[in-house]
């Protein structure tokens, strides 16, 4: 089939990264995917075994980091849309490791827009570079209010600081060259296929290995959550349908505390494992905060559902239990991605 759009999804082989490849690659035939991914710790082929031997579909090993492998890759592939997902995502290890996160989220994105300036020039027609970054550029809320687009930012973590830099980078390159690029900022994603070092798998495999469940602080911050495939739908909106030099916000209208969202963890794992009720409860621990926690975080998602017709298909009650089935159903993959050096992160965060 003759191909109509030459793709690049960068950090492919990621959570969100490989549903958005799954998702592109079975949806439109006619488009050529090509993933670059570095596989760090955190990117897993084994995610993309669904789409693997798809003549639609190109694997590359790559770090968005090296200005000249991007270049070539541009030159070989000749790009009309990016998708920008490649990053150092957990807040954490920002904490312990800043200049790693100013390293790819900031000069890999700066790396990847002088590429497709270069690449496309003056013409720009039908090209899109679409960055994907997080509702955590908005800062932290108080009991009330909510992330709009036009909020200011405000990032408290090394992690958020670099995913802000490079929306600034991004949208200067709209107004400076005229490059077309739209970027989102989304809530806290959960579903199949998340790195354990995020809250929701994490108490989910914890539960299943009887280990303590680690709550930072009090509990009580508040997290917006969404299913990850309505995130991957607002994506595909957004790229095909979203206006050049705009930004929208992705959220679940889900919030919840952590410490409410770990006890209905506890209760759908228990039920599902045919443990007795209060059995995973009793592993919860409330553990030191996370220097620079932020308290909430909530978005407006008002401007992408009135524009671009978008809202989320999946209630948190049907999202949770569908994870936790599938993490149930799939230990061996999760046995695979804690062994080695998840084990030494582990105990480094966690002490045991
Ligand atoms: P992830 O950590 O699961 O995946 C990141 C991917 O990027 C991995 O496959 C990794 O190998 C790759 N990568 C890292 N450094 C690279 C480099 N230098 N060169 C090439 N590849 C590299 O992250 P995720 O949760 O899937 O998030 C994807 C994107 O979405 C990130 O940009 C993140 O900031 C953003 N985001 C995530 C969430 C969320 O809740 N997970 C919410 C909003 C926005
Ligand atoms: O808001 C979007 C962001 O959501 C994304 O940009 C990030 O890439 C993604 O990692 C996520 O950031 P958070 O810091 O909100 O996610 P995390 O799963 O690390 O933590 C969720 C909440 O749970 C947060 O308030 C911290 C708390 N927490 C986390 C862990 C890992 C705990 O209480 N215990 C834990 O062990």
């Amino acid at each position: 089939m003759p191909k109509t759009k030459s793709l690049l999804i960068t950090g492919g082989a990621g959570f969100i990264g490989s549903h958005l490849c799954i998702h592109l690659v079975e949806k439109y035939p006619d488009y050529h995917v090509v993933n670059l991914d570095k596989l760090t710790y955190a990117g897993n082929l084994e995610n993309l075994k669904p789409i693997e031997n798809c003549q639609n579909y190109t694997f590359v090993k790559g770090d968005i980091t090296d200005a000249e492998t991007i270049r070539r890759l541009f030159e070989k592939y000749d790009f009309s849309g990016v998708f920008h997902l490649a990053a150092e995502s957990h807040v954490d290890r920002s904490i312990e490791s800043p200049n790693e996160f100013a390293m790819t989220n900031v000069l890999g994105t700066l790396n990847l827009l002088n590429a497709a300036r270069v690449q496309w020039g003056e013409k720009t027609e039908g090209k899109m570079f679409y960055h994907i970054s997080t509702d955590e550029v908005y800062g932290s809320l108080g009991d009330t209010g909510l992330f709009r687009e036009d909020t200011p930012y405000d990032p408290r973590s090394p992690y958020s600081a670099s995913k802000a830099s490079s929306d600034h980078f991004v949208r200067a390159y709209y107004h400076t060259y005229g490059l077309p690029v739209v970027i989102s900022n989304c809530s806290n994603n959960y579903g199949p296929l998340q790195f354990p070092e995020k809250l929701i798998p994490l108490v989910i495999n914890n539960i299943l290995q009887k280990r303590e469940l680690p709550v930072y602080g009090d509990g009580k911050n508040v997290r917006d959550w969404l299913y990850v495939s309505d995130h991957i739908s607002a994506m595909d909106l957004i790229f095909h349908k979203g206006k050049a030099g705009e930004t929208y916000n992705i959220g679940g209208d889900n919030e919840m505390q952590n410490i409410e969202l770990v006890r209905n963890l506890c209760d759908i794992t228990d039920e599902l494992l045919g443990r007795e009720k209060g059995f995973a409860r009793s592993l919860i621990t409330f553990v030191k905060d996370r220097p620079g926690h932020d308290r909430r975080y909530a978005i407006d998602a008002g401007k992408i559902k009135k524009t671009l017709g978008w809202a989320p298909a999946t209630s948190a009650t049907e999202g949770l239990r569908s994870t936790v089935n599938w993490y149930l159903n799939n230990q061996d993959w999760l046995n695979r991605v804690t062994s080695g050096a998840y084990k030494k992160y582990y105990e480094k965060f966690y002490g045991s």
